[in-house]
Order: structure tokens, then sequence, then C-alpha cells
């Protein structure tokens, strides 16, 4: 036996195995919703053409709305040699309903609904994605007000650079994140775009009102050529890049979670619940979800790649590559939704362990750039005020103390326009709150920082 959809040019059964090859309901099956909201628009738009009679619709109407709840009560099977979630569904109605079921895929084809679909469905995904990063920025806020007079060493190449504010470093990976929303913002634009009526590739010839169907399904317009409506998937690559860069500043936070968490940095603590134990060593206390964070990004770099490679050099219009675009992109939501959840969970519940940030940050001659910056003011040029502070870090080093240890004789040998007011700017809060500009770290800047988030996350 033939498939019934498209059997009637066929002389022989597929094979079992090529049946079996290019089936795609396992995963395209997802997709059920948004292949019956598509359908129950097409069916409504083709009623209103004229080409279905009112009673045709509501039958059709009915019977996808039963067939949806079937399978959201797991009544509904699911079968291969109908290929895909699109053949299941009409199938199904046609059973239920009869000749009519028959009809509904007048002025269609699978391209343009396969296309419809992924796009109804990432849409949607998208607009979590976006209210989760919200999750997770306002989660940002609330820390880094917290912990904006909270001091700890900056560091670049990871050694001891300067003095910040912890509500400083949080806001650094707010930025990082807000950049992400809009792009997810940006991105959503382009998938909102609608390619039924495009048919196969070349439209149809039954008097089909496109604006209409995408007023239904929401959509902002109806896409402007068939051939790349039924064919490209670059809102798919889009989203998939959009998750990599969202992905990859994740993995910055977890990596330094993981830093701070370890016995030599010893900064923070995440709670128990975050975390998970070993099962040889009892002492261990595993920062698995910011681990697990950083190892999924892997995943999701891979799938723009697939997908890149999925597009590259595809003739127009559709090609059954594109079936191979769902698991890549599904796998890409999942892994972005998943992390970005835990994060926003577990970052407004970690604790900073204030003391041992402050005394990792009066190492490291932390406040040289202070006493280069104090010489100045003082009258000496910054080059010859940077090699003064170096002979004292040198001498520092020789000596074990850090530059606030050392007596203002000790720091006279250097240079002489260092007078007793010279204590204050070796100081962590004098030199934080020195840097008093926006951007700046600190704490007054921090909390007008804090403030403009709020307000930017208000007007979303
Ligand atoms: N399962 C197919 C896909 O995911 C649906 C479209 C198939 N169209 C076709 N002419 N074979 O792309």
């Amino acid at each position: 036996k033939t498939n019934q959809q498209w059997g009637g040019r066929f002389s022989e059964a597929t094979d079992a195995f090529v049946a079996r090859f290019t089936a795609s309901v396992e995963f395209d099956r997802r997709l059920y919703r948004q292949d019956i909201q598509g359908s129950i628009a097409h069916a409504r738009m083709l009623a209103k053409v004229g080409v279905l009679s009112e009673a045709e619709r509501d039958d059709i109407i009915r019977g996808l709305s039963e067939i949806r709840m079937e399978i959201e009560r797991g009544e509904f099977t699911w079968s291969v040699e109908l290929e895909d979630v699109h053949m299941n569904i009409e199938a199904a109605l046609t059973q239920k309903i009869g000749i009519t079921g028959k009809k509904l895929h007048t002025g269609r084809s699978r391209n343009d609904q396969v296309a419809t679909d992924i796009r109804l469905y990432l849409r949607d995904e998208t607009d979590l994605v976006l209210q989760e990063i919200t999750r997770l920025q306002q989660g940002l806020l609330d820390l880094a007000e917290r912990e904006a007079d909270t001091i700890m060493p900056g560091f670049t190449h990871l050694q001891t650079a300067q003095p910040v504010t912890f509500g400083h470093h949080l806001l650094a990976w707010f930025e990082m994140l807000s950049r992400d929303y809009e792009r997810f913002v940006d991105c959503r634009k382009r998938i909102n775009v609608m390619p039924l009526g495009a048919a196969a590739l070349a439209g149809t010839t039954y008097p089909i009102d496109r604006f209409y169907t995408a007023e239904l399904l929401n959509f902002s317009q109806p896409a402007g050529n068939s051939l790349d409506a039924v064919s490209d998937r670059d809102f798919a690559i889009e989203f998939c890049a959009a998750s990599s860069l969202l992905l990859m500043h994740m993995t910055r936070m977890a990596e330094e979670l993981i830093l701070w968490t370890s016995a030599q940095f010893n900064f923070i603590n995440l709670p128990d619940r975050f975390c998970t134990g070993s099962s040889i060593m009892p002492q261990k206390k595993n920062p698995d979800v910011p681990e697990l964070v950083r190892g999924k990004s892997g995943r999701v770099f891979g799938h723009l790649m697939a997908l890149l490679t999925l597009m590259k050099s595809q003739p127009l219009a559709y090609n059954k590559d594109n079936q191979e675009d769902k698991e890549p992109l599904f796998d890409t939501v999942d892994t972005v939704q998943g992390c970005l959840r835990a994060f926003a969970d577990m970052i407004p519940a970690l604790e900073a362990r204030k003391p041992v940030m402050r005394e990792a940050a009066l190492r490291g001659f932390s406040t040289a750039t202070d006493l280069a910056d104090y010489l100045v003011r003082k009258g000496v040029a910054f080059r010859d005020a940077h090699e003064i502070v170096g002979l004292s870090v040198a001498y520092g080093i020789q000596s074990g103390q850090d530059l606030g240890e050392m007596s203002l004789d000790e720091l006279r040998q250097f240079s002489d326009v260092i007078e007793a007011d010279v204590a204050e700017v070796l100081t962590l809060e004098g030199s934080v709150a020195a840097r008093d500009h926006i951007g700046g770290t600190a704490p007054n800047q921090v909390r007008a920082a804090v403030q403009r988030g709020r307000d930017a996350l208000l007007i979303r």
C-alpha cells in the first residue's frame, strides 16, 4: 500500500527503511499545536473567500480541535507511515469528518505549512526566552543593589588589577544580557512573517486572502516572495546565532561562578540546592549548574553551524534538506530556556563572602593606579608616576607589604610629593569611590545604574 496522501502516481510501496529514514514525525510532532492553529486559520480564510462552505469550515475546525485534545490527552496514535506531523493530523481529520477533511489542503502545500508552523513555534519560544532573560536580569539588579558597596579585586589577565565593587561586576553581566535581549527582539521581527499562501513554491490559483490569514495568526505580514517563503530558514539560524551569543555570555558568568566557589577564591557560596556532591569524596560540593551551562553552550554553537551548513548552497525553493532544521532548533530552544531558568533561579540566591573579597582586594597592589593618579594630581607626569609606583611595588614585594601598609616615610623614599593625604587614596573605599562617573565602579554609580536598569526593564 502506498501513502494515501501522495500515492497516486506510485506503483509500489515505499521501502520500509526509506519510510523510516524520510519520516520526521518522531520529532516534528512537537509542532502539533502550531500545525492545527495554522490549519484552522487556513480553513477560515478558504471559507471567507468562498473556496470552502461555512459548514465545511466548521467541520474542519471542530475536527482539528478534537484532534488537538486527543493529542494532549495522549490518545492520538502517531504513525511513521504517515511521515510527518502534517500528514498525521490531516489523515486523522479525514478519518474523523470524512471527505471534507480532504479539502483542507486546498491552496496549500506542506512546504508553506511547515515553514509557517516553525515560525509560529519559534515566535512563542522567543517570547519565553525574552521573559527568562528579563527574570535573570531582574535578579542581577537586585543582587547588584545589595552588593553596591561590596569591594572585590577586579582582574585583567586574571591578575589583580584594581578594586571594583561586586555590584559593578554583576552589572557588567546585566549589560551583556541587555544586548542579548535586543538581539532576540530583533530576530523576532523576521520570524514573525507568514509563509502560508506560498503553497509549494509559486503561490496558488485560488483567490486566497493572505492578509486575512496573517491577521488570524498574528503575523505582521505575508511573506513577499513565495520561493523565498518556503525555502529559507535564516530566521532559525538567526535565533541560533542570538542563542550562541547569549550562551557565550552565560559561559563567562559560569566560569567566574565556578572560580569564585573554589576554595582558592572562596568569594561566594552557592546554596546547596544548586550543587551536588561526590560519590567518593565526602567533602565535595560541586558547582554543577554553572558547569553544565558552560558545557551546554557547545551544543548551541554546534547547532548554529549545523543550520548554516544545512542552508548553504540550497537551490530555490524547498528541499527536503530542510526537514533537518528541526532537531537542532528544538534542542537550541530547550538548552537556552533550561540554562536561563537555572541561572535566573540560582543567581539571586548566591551569597557574597564580603570579608574574603575585601581581603583579596587588599592584596596584589590593587591601588597602585590610584597612587600614580595621586602623584599626577601633585604635578608629576603620568609616565614618571608610573615608574615611581612601580619602584614602590617592587619594594613592597621585597618587604612583604602592600602599599596601604607602608609608612609615609617608606613611601616618600620614592617621591617627596607624597604627603599624609595619600592614606585616603590607598584605601579600597577611596579607590572605588573615586571612579565616580557614568559606567564607573563607585557605589553611587552602581546604584544609579541599577535604577537605569530597572527603568529599562519596566518599558519592555
Ligand atoms: N516534513 C517536511 C519538513 O519538515 C515537511 C515538508 C515536506 N514537503 C515535501 N514536499 N516533502 O520539511
